[in-house]
């Protein structure tokens, strides 16, 4: 949190300014702008100015980063963008995994698929720690002091205090892990400082049953509908589960392997916008799609242009975030490349590495995931470099 005392700005010496009297002594939103705030002092007010990329936050009586989403109404995509034309720095921080080297102790990963940051608590950063079949987790605050185990971490296996090749993770706002437990075909429920998981989805074998999960490399919780989404690549299809409920719905994909507009063939990367439209990557098709609420097929938003590495095109792509001004974000991973697509364009933008498959700090070997954190800094995994590096956002190139 940035201190008050080094951001204010003397505005404004009048009694009432834009209808506000000073009724009380404190800080009070300004009702016009939100990135100035009130200061009442003796029944004074005067007008302070928040720093260029933060907003007045009366909840937490300072400056911050603005969370609010600004989507008027679902089938309104148009937001002002921030992002529009963000950079970030080339060369990433690697701070698991420095040596690249394979490893089970607290600055290892054994080849890491999924990454979550909980932007909620901190920005604490989650990964999936494939071949060690754990979750770890890092400190926004102190990333090279080393990940804690949260799930898993009793070697491979079944029980309930087990994982096996873990795959993808979602924490939610009460810091329950959710972890995609790919090769034990499940989805399990890790509640915060729990020693065991309980299976929330699948669980009974590898098939293609409703009950049942195939092979899963991408989940996603929709928090205020309580629902579990499931990229099923075995399977072709995403199916979201209710809470409490047996089996789950097709939502996304016919269960066939195909490259129609209603056909996805082995997805991988989920993200659930705030709508419940649903963008999932198509990685034999070289495409991400986006699918609206209930719809019967989807709409290719990047890619789709056979494989390739010219900016309209895709190589494998195999995880996608959206902001929350719907730049969409691809790790297009046989192209060791970070895309960034804003809604609505023919191609995209390359953001990080594009510099072939490789060791340095600006390069990625099989990079599976990417998540941002509130500040729109990006973390990618590798599975080949068994590392997580974070790249910073330029904070000159956020415009409000
Ligand atoms: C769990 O693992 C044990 C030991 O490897 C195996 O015998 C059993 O069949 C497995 N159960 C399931 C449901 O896969
Ligand atoms: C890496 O790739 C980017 C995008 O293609 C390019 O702008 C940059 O010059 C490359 N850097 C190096 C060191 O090759
Ligand atoms: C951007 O701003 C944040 C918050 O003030 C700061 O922590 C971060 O270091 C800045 N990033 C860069 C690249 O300067």
């Amino acid at each position: 949190m940035i201190p008050l005392i080094s951001i204010f700005l003397l505005f404004g010496l009048n009694s009432i300014v834009n209808g506000l009297v000073c009724m009380n002594d404190g800080h009070f939103a300004n009702p016009d702008d939100k990135h100035s705030f009130f200061q009442c002092s003796f029944g004074t007010p005067y007008l302070m100015q928040c720093p260029p990329t933060l907003v007045w936050s009366q909840d937490k009586y300072t400056c911050d980063y603005d969370t609010f989403q600004p989507i008027i109404s679902c089938d309104d995509n148009k937001v002002v963008n921030c992002r529009e034309n963000s950079k970030w720095l080339s060369d990433g921080i690697a701070f698991v995994g420095q040596d690249i080297k394979f490893g089970s102790d607290s600055q290892h990963l054994g080849a890491p698929f999924g990454v979550f940051i909980d932007t909620e608590h901190g920005n604490n950063i989650y990964v999936a720690d494939t071949d060690n079949h754990r979750v770890q987790k890092f400190l926004h605050g102190s990333l090279t002091s080393g990940g804690i185990t949260v799930a898993g971490g009793n070697s491979r296996g079944n029980a309930s205090n087990q994982l096996d090749r873990p795959s993808s993770i979602y924490v939610d706002k009460d810091e329950n892990v959710y972890v995609a437990d790919n090769e034990n075909n499940r989805v399990q429920l890790w509640v915060k400082g729990a020693t065991s998981g309980v299976t929330v989805a699948g669980g009974h074998g590898k098939g293609k049953a409703l009950n049942q999960i195939g092979a899963c490399q991408g989940i996603f919780v929709h928090e205020k509908t309580k629902t579990l989404y499931v990229s099923d690549f075995y399977n072709d299809r995403v199916v979201k589960w209710t809470e409490g409920s047996n089996e789950g719905i097709i939502v996304a994909g016919t269960g066939f392997s195909g490259s129609k507009a209603d056909q996805l063939t082995a997805p991988r990367g989920i993200f659930v916008d705030q709508c419940e439209t649903i963008y999932v990557t198509d990685p034999w098709n070289n495409r991400v799609q986006k699918w609206k609420k209930d719809a019967t097929e989807g709409i290719t938003v990047a890619g789709g242009n056979g494989k390739g590495s010219d900016l309209n095109q895709l190589n494998f792509p195999w995880d996608v975030q959206v902001d929350q001004y719907n730049n969409i974000y691809i790790m297009d991973t046989d192209n060791s490349r970070v895309v960034k697509w804003s809604s609505n364009q023919l191609s995209g933008e390359i953001i990080l590495g594009g510099n072939g498959s490789g060791i340095q700090s600006n390069q990625f070997k099989q990079a599976h995931s990417l998540a941002l954190d509130k500040q729109g800094n990006i973390f990618v995994t590798e599975r080949l470099n068994h590392r997580v590096q974070m790249f910073q956002i330029d904070n000159q190139t956020i415009t409000c």
